[in-house]
């Protein structure tokens, strides 16, 4: 009698001993564990002794369970090779780190437009930790934009913030639509600088107080011969104050001749005016051609007068 009763004690704990392990089985198993043997694998959790199915072979994976062999009853189907996933979700095995209606726990959808990433529901369109598909990080400077890692200091389509597009001509710099043409700073390219005095033409800095091209502003030019002086085209060759370049000025009463100063009022070869020329055997005076051989006014040398009643000979004044 005595034994009896031991035996029929012993026969509870031990069948406790079985609920409580079928428990803690799920638990127990471990991902890389062999799966040589199915009927384990498909013994179901409440404790029944005997597999309740037999499949053929190693290919349960490739095999389609039938419908009423779920996991809930059966959750060490979720463990075999092919399953969608380790968790059984509502009769069906998924994977909770990436199933976006059973993201981190059963029932737990993504908002429209985020997907499951390693159990966090998340915006690939705009998360840039998980840009354009989990796990997939942007670097240090870039956002996600739309799905892809996009530099917002540099790219022209996301300029400073996603799809904020520079107009065409325009470059990102520093997150901000620069004209490429014609800002002295990002002249040609970012952060190129023009130096003071200069301006950007084209791209290009220039000197608009030098260059003939860009004379006082872009697409000025000088006309040929022309130089640009102070921002304003001149000819070196004819201008007094720049005479034969920039700011060189000839003296008052001097005038430009073929980018020289000359005095017209004694030179014989721009005598009143550039390029006026005496005849031979005349002088320069007061900006006039004379022949200082027979004129009374300018007899012998300029502005050597005779008196009114003489008259000029050989440069020398006489009785007339
Ligand atoms: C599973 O379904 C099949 C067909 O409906 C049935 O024959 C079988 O008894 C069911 N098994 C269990 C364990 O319910
Ligand atoms: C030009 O020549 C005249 C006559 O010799 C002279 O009086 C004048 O000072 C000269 N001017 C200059 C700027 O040299
Ligand atoms: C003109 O006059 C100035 C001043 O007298 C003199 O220095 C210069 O040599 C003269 N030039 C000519 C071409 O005679």
């Amino acid at each position: 009698m005595e034994a009896l009763r031991l035996f029929i004690l012993f026969l509870l704990l031990s069948s406790i001993t079985i609920i409580v392990g079928a428990f803690r089985a799920d638990d127990m198993i471990d991902e890389d564990e062999d799966l040589s043997n199915f009927d384990d694998f498909l013994t179901p959790d409440f404790g029944g002794s005997k597999p309740l199915i037999r499949l053929s072979g190693r290919s349960l994976a490739q095999q389609k369970l039938p419908g009423n062999y779920t996991c809930d009853v059966y959750p060490r189907v979720c463990r075999l090779k092919g399953s969608a996933g380790p968790d059984c979700c509502y009769k069906k095995c998924v994977n909770v780190k990436t199933d976006s209606l059973n993201c981190f726990m059963c029932g737990h959808k993504c908002n429209n437009g985020e997907i499951c990433c390693n159990g966090k529901c998340r915006n690939i369109l705009s998360d840039k930790n998980n840009c354009g598909g989990c796990n997939n990080k942007c670097k240090s400077g870039e956002i996600c934009c739309n799905g892809k890692c996009r530099s917002i200091v540099s790219d022209k389509n996301n300029c400073g913030g996603c799809n904020i597009k520079c107009k065409a001509g325009e470059f990102c710099c520093n997150g901000k639509c620069r004209s490429m043409v014609s800002d002295k700073n990002n002249c040609g390219g970012c952060n190129i600088k023009c130096k003071a005095g200069e301006i950007c033409c084209n791209g290009k800095c220039r000197s608009m107080v030098s260059d003939k091209n860009n004379c006082g502003g872009c697409n000025i030019k000088c006309k040929p011969g022309e130089i640009c002086c102070n921002g304003k085209c001149r000819s070196t060759s004819n201008d007094k104050n720049n005479c034969g370049g920039c700011n060189i000025k000839c003296k008052s009463g001097e005038i430009c001749c073929n980018r020289k100063c000359k005095n017209k009022s004694n030179d014989t070869i721009n005598c009143g005016g550039c390029n006026i020329k005496c005849k031979f055997g005349e002088n320069c005076c007061n900006g006039k051609c004379k022949n200082t051989l027979y004129d009374k006014n300018n007899c012998g040398g300029c502005n050597i007068k005779c008196k009114p009643a003489d008259r000029c000979d050989y440069g020398f004044c006489g009785y007339a």
